[in-house]
């Protein structure tokens, strides 16, 4: 499917929904305190594609919010192994650190251990939205085969698509909590109250990676690694082209409209 017309905008009109990621944030034998939404309807198990800064994490919010899934960001891990302190790293996650301050890829090997010690999310009742993972097709080959072994099937692989000057405006413009990791920008989707996050009141930060000489590289590393995925979850009727323009509220609504309304 590949639309690109427009559509009126369309605010989320599901409930809010909290979601506590603890097992997806620090995995090993963690637990989350609060059971994941027992879903009334369909479980949606989703991939979500695009270049570095195209809105993946905004959608996703929105996305989760009305699915009631949970929203596993494999950036969110690493940034959130930022924050310990050096010696409760492994090593080979104080290496993938400074991959991604980089902003190249983390080694697939890397990559894939930390999924599997978070198995337990991708067989969660309330399903799943994938942000950052697979982003390569090694790591896309491997999903395919843990899915199969715990008998799971993606519902539908979204692609997000834009143009690199309008990614490029996002990215320099984009304010992230230190708390509780909402996404905010300068401009287009500012916080009530300047450097102040709305959920939780934990202060806004610019990533480390959103500086140019990382950005140059993350978009490189799209275009070589990430890029491909399209054309293999398009061989396998998965793909759901969307293009990118306009506000969050417009993008989540031709989102609906295409993928998520029968
Ligand atoms: P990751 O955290 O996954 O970052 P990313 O893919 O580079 O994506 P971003 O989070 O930068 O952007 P986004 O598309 O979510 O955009 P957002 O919604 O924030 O990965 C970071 C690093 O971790 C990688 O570089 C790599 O080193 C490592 N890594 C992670 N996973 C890996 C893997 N599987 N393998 C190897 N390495 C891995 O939006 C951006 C801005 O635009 C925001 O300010 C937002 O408010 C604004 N915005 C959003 N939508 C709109 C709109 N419609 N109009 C105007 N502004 C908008």
């Amino acid at each position: 499917m590949n639309i690109n017309g427009s559509f009126a905008a369309a605010k989320p009109v599901c409930a809010s929904v909290q979601h506590d990621r603890t097992v997806w944030l620090k995995g090993g034998e963690h637990k989350c305190q609060m059971p994941p939404r027992t879903p009334t309807g369909r479980i949606w198990r989703i991939v979500l594609l695009g270049a570095p800064g195209v809105g993946k994490g905004t959608q996703a919010e929105m996305l989760c919010q009305c699915l009631g899934t949970c929203h596993l960001s494999t950036g969110d891990v690493f940034r959130a192994a930022k924050s310990c302190s050096g010696s409760d790293l492994s090593p080979a996650m104080q290496n993938a650190l400074v991959y991604m301050k980089r902003g190249d890829l983390v080694p697939d090997e890397t990559v894939l251990d930390m999924i599997s010690e978070r198995l337990r999310c991708l067989n969660c009742s309330g399903g799943f939205l994938l942000d950052g993972f697979p982003r390569t097709v090694a790591q896309a080959k491997a999903l395919e085969k843990l899915l199969d072994s715990q008998d799971i099937r993606l519902s539908a692989v979204f692609d997000y698509e834009l143009p690199i000057e309008q990614i490029v405006a996002r990215l320099s413009g984009r304010r992230t909590c230190a708390g509780c990791k909402s996404v905010y920008h300068v401009a287009t989707r500012p916080p009530k109250v300047d450097d102040v996050c709305d959920h939780c009141g934990g202060k806004l930060i610019q990533r480390e990676d959103d500086r140019p000489e990382s950005v140059k590289v993350r978009m490189e590393a799209y275009q070589k690694s990430t890029k491909p995925l399209i054309d293999f979850y398009k061989l396998r009727g998965l793909l759901v082209t969307i293009a990118a323009n306009g506000s969050p509220e417009e993008i989540y609504g031709r989102t609906r409209q295409l993928a998520l309304e029968d």
